[in-house]
């Protein structure tokens, strides 16, 4: 696979209302077959993962089996969701891999709110840039100088709130206004807290640095990487965190397609 990854098409009012979108790839890294002990250690560990979802702040990373049969697992769930939220997507993405999957002995995926992968490497508290995603929304900005220099800035800001978290947690969130539009961006950006806080800016600051390629002019774009994450959007997509406040309806109203389309 080419090292940009795939291009994918964002809709935006799916992706809103949903746990079914997905992005996933199976890493050719070397197969198992279904009976192997790799694949019973693997599907073990994928039968424990959404039970696990409420010990730890919706991160957790959980290895099986022993040597060259050795699995290693983790999921992240997005910072805002409830870990109810957090264990359905983890059901759905353990049962879905590998059907997507079934005999790589490396995969990864993508939902709008957790992420699943596993290897037969040793994975955790290792910073990978690739594979990565984008995925963009496909409405323009009407003013994309202004609109960029306020996204910049709070993504500089998020980034920094990010980073600065710790194993329990590295997410952030937040809007900022548009002037010339009056509108308000909304940002969102996450790692995988087994990073340490320099490795989770190397990851943001490389993905906030891809909006450019991905999303020029968009008003709405998301970065996937295996340790890290973000999303910007012209609506609310996330649970803000002060409560009481309900999230505000997609200003998108695309009536497209069941999920994302390939270019
Ligand atoms: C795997 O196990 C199932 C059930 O035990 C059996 O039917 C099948 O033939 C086995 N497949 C291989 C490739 O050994
Ligand atoms: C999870 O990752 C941490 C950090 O690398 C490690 O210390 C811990 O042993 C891992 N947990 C499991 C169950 O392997
Ligand atoms: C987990 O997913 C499976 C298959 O998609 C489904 O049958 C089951 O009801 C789900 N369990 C929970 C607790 O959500
Ligand atoms: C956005 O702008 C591009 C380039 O100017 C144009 O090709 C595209 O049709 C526009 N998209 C929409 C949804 O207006």
């Amino acid at each position: 696979m080419a090292s940009f990854g795939l291009l994918f098409f964002l809709s935006g009012i799916l992706i809103h209302l949903g746990l079914t979108t997905q992005c996933h790839i199976c890493s050719d890294t070397g197969d198992y077959s279904a009976n192997s002990t790799y694949g019973t250690n693997l599907n073990h560990l994928l039968s424990s993962l959404p039970s696990l979802t409420t010990l730890k702040d919706g991160f957790y990373n959980a290895t099986a089996g022993q040597n060259s049969d050795k699995v290693y697992s983790l999921f992240l769930c997005r910072g805002d969701v409830s870990s109810d939220t957090c264990r359905k997507c983890i059901n759905t993405t353990s049962h879905k891999i590998t059907q997507l999957c079934p005999n790589q002995k490396e995969a990864i995926i993508w939902y709008e709110v957790c992420m699943l992968r596993y290897s037969n490497r040793a994975i955790f508290s290792n910073l990978e840039e690739t594979p990565f995603y984008y995925l963009w929304n496909p409405y323009n900005t009407s003013d994309w100088g202004q609109f960029n220099k306020v996204l910049g800035n709070l993504m500089d800001g998020l980034v920094t709130q990010a980073a600065s978290g710790d194993s329990d947690g590295m997410f952030a969130a937040g809007e900022a206004k548009v002037k010339s539009s009056q509108g308000s961006i909304y940002g969102l950006v996450q790692c995988t807290p087994d990073l340490s806080q320099r490795d989770c800016r190397v990851c943001l600051q490389g993905a906030v640095g891809q909006i450019q390629i991905c999303c020029d002019n968009k008003q709405g774009g998301v970065v996937l990487k295996p340790n890290c994450n973000l999303r910007y959007e012209v609506f609310r997509f996330y649970v803000p965190t002060a409560a009481g406040i309900p999230p505000s309806p997609p200003l998108i109203n695309n009536p497209i397609t069941d999920g994302f389309s390939k270019f």
